[in-house]
């Protein structure tokens, strides 16, 4: 069976519109969290044309590299450390509009200047993880980005299935 993805739309926000559904249709009846996660990351990385996009995973007690689309990155964040482990702190979403002004900031690859970072969360509402994207330029994220990569991160999770540490 052949899978595509086409993103239609100008504007940041007509693209989610456009991409989200077929994201959803990708994850579809798929239980395993890894083998959705991995069709995200490709189609927020093609889709979007974001610099990095990919899932750190909670286990042992701090962040794993899960599955990814971009240059390689680093592979374990502790809580608390940089934007990610910010996110998993807080269980908020985060925004950072210039990674050169976010102090702790970890720079996997020195090109990145923008990220957002989303919590998910399993079945009780705890962080199991986080989804990260990137991108090559300043101010990339804001609102918009915020509803629609929490929408993302729901479809990751479905509901916390498969994704407990
Ligand atoms: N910049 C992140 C680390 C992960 S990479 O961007 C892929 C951070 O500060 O947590």
């Amino acid at each position: 069976m052949s899978e595509e993805l086409t993103v239609t739309g100008s504007s940041r926000e007509e693209r989610y519109r456009s991409l989200l559904p077929q994201v959803r249709a990708l994850a579809a009846g798929e239980p395993d969290a890894v083998a959705r996660m991995a069709n995200i990351c490709a189609a927020l990385k093609y889709g979007m044309g974001y610099f990095w996009a990919g899932f750190y995973l909670v286990k042992g007690g701090e962040l794993v590299l899960g599955p990814f689309q971009g240059p390689v990155a680093c592979t374990r964040i502790a809580r608390g450390r940089g934007v990610c482990g910010r996110c998993w702190e807080s269980g908020e979403t985060v925004i950072v509009e210039d990674v050169r002004l976010f102090p702790g900031h970890i720079a996997c690859n020195p090109a990145s200047r923008s990220e957002i970072v989303v919590p998910l969360k399993d079945r009780e509402g705890r962080v199991a993880g986080v989804l990260d994207v990137d991108q090559d330029v300043a101010g990339a994220f804001d609102g918009v980005d915020r509803k629609y990569l929490e929408e993302v991160a729901a479809v990751a999770t479905l509901g916390g299935e498969g994704i407990e540490p």
